[in-house]
């Protein structure tokens, strides 16, 4: 039988969605949706596991579950070709990975490098919920339950998949082929890797305030476009401007086109003439900034837009949700029986463990 091709990819509702995530993965997303290639579309919402980390902070996961859907829809992912759902309402996915939790050992989930940073960064050191330092399990489940072949996410997801594939060929092993290796999609430009914040900084994040959102209004594009690190040493224009660690340049790197050129800055041909400028001195970093922001402007104002539209029903956004998680519960359970099955824990679904058990009973020696 020919495996379906099918993608599964998720955000935590910790906070709206900034361009991080956009050039990581969901401008990706968008593009595998209307490529026709894949047969089911899953992209969901990990509130599970953004409470692993917010215990105390219920609202702050139930208001984002929504603020995150917008931002999906605004980028356009489109419920009528992928599924958007909502981790809690498929309890199926506590059940499986209640099974994988015997297939872990605690020392191979010390060795996850994302957990370990993650630990340092939260300040947990002795008091680590058990929830927070097992979620990548739960992420396992989140994937095989679907079937997934293709998780397309960021870099730092890499040892949330190699865990999962781990999983998948023990249980396979154990108890016969029931469950599908799922294969990374990382993304191709290096910038898109791990784009920095608006600082500089290594990493995008709602704490160090370095963020430019898909929500916000153009006026805070601009200005935050305006503020962005440079090159330090660049103080006059004439002076010789490093590209390396540029954020600018960096997000030349992610957003700019050939089109863009041709649009905005027919002087240069091309990024690299721009850049080549830019190092021998004499291009002032206010001109560069002006032409990068042209770029996201383009970019952002239709999902902006498109936001807009559906912020004023929400009520049938709730509704795709909503949907989105009956659809997403059937495919689970459909898994979740076949690992029953394979588990030899499916005891009523038929009769033949009842005819089974008779029968041994009816044989034995009284
Ligand atoms: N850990 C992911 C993040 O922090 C979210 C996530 C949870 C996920 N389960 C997943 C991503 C399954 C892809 C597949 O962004």
């Amino acid at each position: 039988m020919k495996q379906d091709k099918i993608i599964l990819t998720g955000d935590r509702p910790t906070g709206r969605l900034h361009i991080g995530h956009y050039v990581g993965s969901l401008r990706r997303r968008v593009e595998l949706q209307n490529s026709g290639l894949f047969d089911k579309i899953f992209i969901f919402e990990a509130d599970g596991q953004a409470l692993t980390d917010n215990i105390e902070n219920p609202e702050k996961v139930r208001q984002n579950v929504i603020e995150v859907a917008l931002d999906y829809l605004a980028c356009g992912i489109d419920p009528t070709k992928s599924t958007i759902f909502i981790q809690s309402q498929i309890p199926e996915l506590c059940e499986l990975t209640f099974y994988f939790m015997d297939l872990v050992t605690v020392s191979r989930l010390q060795r996850n490098p994302t957990v370990k940073t993650e630990i340092q960064m939260r300040n947990f050191e002795t008091s680590i919920p058990v929830g927070f330092f097992t979620y990548p399990i739960s992420q396992a489940a989140d994937i095989t339950a679907f079937k997934a072949t293709t998780v397309p996410v960021g870099e730092d997801q890499e040892p949330m998949l190699e865990q999962a594939r781990e999983i998948v060929r023990r249980f396979n092993y154990i108890y016969g082929e029931t469950l599908v290796e799922p294969n990374i999609l990382l993304p191709e430009n290096a910038a898109c890797l791990r784009l920095p914040g608006t600082d500089g900084k290594a990493k995008m994040s709602k704490s160090l305030g370095n963020c430019i959102y898909l929500s916000d209004s153009a006026d805070e594009v601009e200005k935050k476009v305006k503020s962005m690190y440079t090159d330090p040493n660049h103080i006059k224009v004439s002076d010789p401007g490093c590209i390396e660690g540029n954020t600018v340049f960096t997000y030349l790197d992610a957003f700019s086109r050939q089109e863009h050129f041709e649009r905005y800055w027919p002087e240069y041909a091309n990024l690299d003439e721009l850049k080549a400028h830019y190092q021998r001195g004499g291009l002032g970093d206010m001109k560069v900034k002006k032409f990068l922001a042209a770029i996201m402007q383009e970019e952002l104002t239709p999902i902006r837009e498109r936001r807009k539209e559906f912020e004023k029903d929400i009520a049938s956004v709730c509704e795709i949700l909503r949907k989105g998680c009956e659809v997403a519960r059937e495919t689970a359970a459909q898994t979740l029986s076949e690992v029953r099955k394979a588990m030899k824990i499916d005891y009523f679904a038929d009769s033949s463990f009842v005819d089974e058990q008779v029968k041994r009973f009816q044989n034995k020696e009284v």
